[in-house]
């Protein structure tokens, strides 16, 4: 945590479990939020994504991130109340703005709005501006996968990302995420930065006091570095694939695609001109892209060819690792059966010792550990 976590200072017991039912996160998560004048729904929207975030595994966009969401709405540079309005809209396209609300609740919004024009029209594409941090981008898709639907989310974020053969951080990591349904309730769910990585699992890294792999990061002189401090400190992430060597270019050229999803198409700032993370003193503005398409507008059998080929892929033969082939969204799927079977989350206790801080600072019931 790196917002209001560094200001606390009240010391935490020694005795804090590690350990949480998602129940007991999603509560915590609602009275934080709830203690800064937030609506209840609107608190319940962006705890539910948080904590889908954890429970996938991913838990740089988890409960991690609240103090980032909370100082935001206590700053007042976020609105904790506001939801979004329809700019203009056709059978199957709308531009949104999301009035500087929170990120899932703006998203939320607008993927149903793409859900609901997809069923209609077999597609709904629905750009929005003036949103918010929305958290992982694959929550989104996976609501339409519920309702049968191939998804998409995009969108664009601060500047983190130097482009191929340049110096200067231009780009985010701006996430893509595609999901789609198949047989029994399986699904594939891309959801990826379009950086070697999220800049949040460089914040994890730090936080465990662990390094980085080689070719993720370079520091604030441009070097190749894997100390996660080096590259938080003003330093750079590469773009998916690394340097040009690496086809680094290809990472580039998805992250300038989100944001013609994005900035472009919505109208407000992109890249460069997006403010700086975390040295906030505006509103994000930030700008995301939702799609919903519809197979049953397509040949039949959509769902039995998705089962055919993710199964056809994972049953192929591994290399001489011997670890079984996966598909997109399935270490997340392995990483949620075992939040199930460990019966909660397990969190670093560094980031459990801040919860608590952050609650005795706000007057919340800190969380109970499982
Ligand atoms: N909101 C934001 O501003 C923002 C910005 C960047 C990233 N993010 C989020 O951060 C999270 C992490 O992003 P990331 O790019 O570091 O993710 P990642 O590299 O861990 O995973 C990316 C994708 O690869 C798949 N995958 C992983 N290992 C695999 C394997 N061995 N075989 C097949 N598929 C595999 C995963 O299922 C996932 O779909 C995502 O949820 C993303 O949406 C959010």
């Amino acid at each position: 945590m790196s917002f209001l976590g560094e200001r606390l200072s009240i010391t935490p017991p020694d005795n804090l479990g590690t350990k949480y039912r998602e129940e007991e996160v999603e509560r915590f998560v609602v009275e934080c939020m709830m203690s800064q004048g937030v609506p209840r729904a609107n608190a319940t929207a962006l705890a539910e994504v948080l904590v889908a975030a954890d429970v996938r595994g991913h838990i740089s966009h988890g409960i991690f991130r609240l103090d980032m969401y909370m100082s935001e709405v206590m700053k007042k540079i976020c609105d904790g109340h506001a939801t979004p309005t329809i700019i203009k809209e056709s059978v199957s396209t709308a531009l949104v703005d999301g009035n500087n609300g929170l990120g899932p609740v703006v998203s939320n919004f607008c993927m149903d709005l793409a859900i609901k024009k997809a069923k209609a029209t077999g597609i709904g594409w629905v750009c929005v501006k003036g949103s918010n941090h929305f958290g992982i981008a694959g929550w989104y898709p996976m609501t339409a996968v519920k309702h049968g639907l191939i998804g998409m989310s995009f969108t664009n974020t601060s500047s983190l990302v130097v482009p191929t053969r340049g110096k200067n951080n231009i780009m985010g990591t701006n996430p893509i995420s595609v999901a789609a349904p198949a047989k029994k309730d399986d699904s594939f769910v891309l959801d990826m930065a379009t950086s070697m990585v999220s800049g949040g699992k460089l914040e994890i890294a730090h936080l465990k006091n662990q390094p980085i792999p080689e070719g993720w990061a370079l520091n604030k002189h441009g070097k190749p570095t894997t100390d996660p401090k080096e590259m938080l400190d003003d330093g750079s992430l590469l773009p998916l694939g690394g340097t040009e060597l690496y086809s680094g270019y290809k990472g580039f050229g998805l992250g300038m695609m989100v944001e013609i999803f994005c900035g472009i198409l919505s109208g407000a700032p992109y890249a460069h001109n997006i403010r700086t993370w975390t040295k906030s003193t505006s509103p994000a503005d930030l700008s995301h892209c939702f799609v919903a398409l519809n197979p049953a507008f397509f040949a039949n059998g959509f769902e039995d060819r998705m089962s055919d080929l993710m199964d056809h892929c994972r049953g192929e033969e591994p290399d001489e690792g011997g670890k079984a082939i996966q598909v997109a969204g399935d270490p997340e799927r392995a990483h949620t059966q075992k939040v199930k079977e460990d019966g909660g989350i397990t969190y670093p206790i560094t980031l459990v010792k801040t919860l608590w801080q952050l609650a005795k600072h706000l007057d919340v019931t800190p969380m109970q550990s499982a």
